[in-house]
């Protein structure tokens, strides 16, 4: 198949793209970033655009035109950026993924379109006037696809502005599916992890996802930060098993795919970030340490401190994976400490290859 990714150069994108080349299909990447896709770029079967979808010189049209599939990656996916520039947040996310899709629509083209768990937002369990049994019990958590109602915070939480210009997305495709037959899948990941997933802060600015602030504290002997206390929980799913289902889903044997929302998760994986600095640094202890730098301690600061104002969380959020187990017989692999341990390990080869300075105990 002839497919366009966009978005190619992401954590996601470099992944998929590299399946995808071994898979043979002629593959047309295109992104404002190269570094991660550096070690695909040899494959004959690729075509790297480095671009951005926003300019003017950009031929969304052509490039649309002379795909058989389409997959849409590109957004701003790391929850700092929703407090720093949420209007931005909702013009690309929003916007500018419209625009991909509605030249899918006039194209005749399948679309992929990546969208995100964030969407279900908070658990019933967490609104204030809550009277529920067990309050504990996962079926509170559990989001299904085509059944689960979305809760998100107020306006003035903005943090929710990323959800909601997804969910408005997932509402215009399937309206246009309804009403010109438009054929599309749409992709809700929870939390992926694994190698490439962000920056480290020595490496650059910015705000990585909390994987990210973990691994840099450990390397460095600063400290791991949990916001509000890290009693909020996820459920991480390595990167490999999800590009694994996200290729059956490329493949869409039988057309099973066509105009369902599928969720991509490992619901065996559900931990809470105070856990998940724990084992972080467990793990690092026992297997990467360098002697030299000391362990990190784990202190908890407010979701205003470490994010500003407007910031909100998702509480709790469990994927209901019988659809993909059913129509394309996709399971998760991966365990919580192998995955962190196996994404840990290429960020400690990473960070030792590149020479960077050990910061001494004493520091
Ligand atoms: P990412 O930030 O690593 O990748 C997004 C890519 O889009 C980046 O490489 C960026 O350079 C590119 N991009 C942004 N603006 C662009 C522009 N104007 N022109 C060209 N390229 C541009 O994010 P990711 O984690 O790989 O996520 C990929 C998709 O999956 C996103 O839509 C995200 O919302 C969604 N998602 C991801 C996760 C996850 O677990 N990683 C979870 C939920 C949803
Ligand atoms: C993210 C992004 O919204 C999207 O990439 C995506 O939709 C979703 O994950 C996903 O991957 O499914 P979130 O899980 O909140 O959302 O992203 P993180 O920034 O990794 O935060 C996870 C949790 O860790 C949050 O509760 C956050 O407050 C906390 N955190 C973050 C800390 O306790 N300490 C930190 O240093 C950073």
């Amino acid at each position: 198949m002839k497919i366009l990714v966009l978005g190619a150069g992401g954590f996601i994108g470099c992944h998929l793209t590299h399946r995808l080349l071994q898979e043979r299909h002629a593959v047309t990447a295109v992104d404002l970033d190269m570094d991660k896709v550096a070690d695909s770029l040899n494959y004959p079967n690729l075509s790297f655009l480095q671009q951005d979808i926003r300019s003017a010189e950009w031929d969304l049209d052509k490039r649309v035109r002379d795909a058989d599939l389409v997959i849409d990656l590109i957004a701003y996916a790391n929850p700092g950026l929703y407090l720093i520039m949420p209007l931005e947040v909702f013009r690309l996310n929003f916007t500018e993924n419209l625009k991909i899709a509605e030249a899918c629509v006039r194209h005749g083209k399948r679309l992929i379109q990546f969208s995100t768990c964030e969407v279900y937002g908070r658990t019933a369990s967490s609104l204030k006037n809550a009277r529920l049994a067990d309050p504990e019990d996962p079926i509170h958590a559990t989001f299904s696809e085509d059944t689960s109602e979305f809760i998100l915070g107020p306006v003035s939480k903005h943090r929710w502005i990323y959800s909601c210009a997804k969910q408005l997305l997932e509402r215009v495709l399937h309206a246009y599916g309804l009403e010109m037959g438009f054929n599309y899948t749409i992709i809700r990941p929870f939390n992926f992890i694994g190698p490439k997933i962000d920056f480290l802060l020595h490496e650059r600015e910015g705000i990585p996802r909390v994987f990210s602030f973990f691994m840099d504290a450990l390397l460095h002997g600063t400290q791991m930060k949990l916001v509000d206390g890290g009693t909020n929980r996820r459920c991480y799913t390595y990167i490999e098993d999800a590009i694994e289902c996200t290729n059956r889903i490329v493949e869409n044997p039988g057309g099973v795919c066509d105009r369902q929302i599928l969720n991509i998760g490992s619901p065996q994986n559900e931990i809470s970030i105070c856990r998940m600095a724990e084992l972080m640094r467990e793990i690092y202890a026992e297997k990467f340490r360098d002697p030299a730098v000391r362990l990190p301690e784990i202190v908890s600061v407010t979701g205003e401190e470490f994010y500003g104002k407007g910031y909100d969380d998702s509480n709790r959020r469990i994927p209901d994976i019988t659809k993909v187990r059913t129509l394309l017989h996709w399971e998760p692999r991966t365990g919580i400490r192998e995955l962190l341990e196996t994404t840990m390990r290429y960020y400690v080869s990473e960070y030792r290859r590149s020479g960077a300075p050990r910061v001494p105990a004493t520091a």
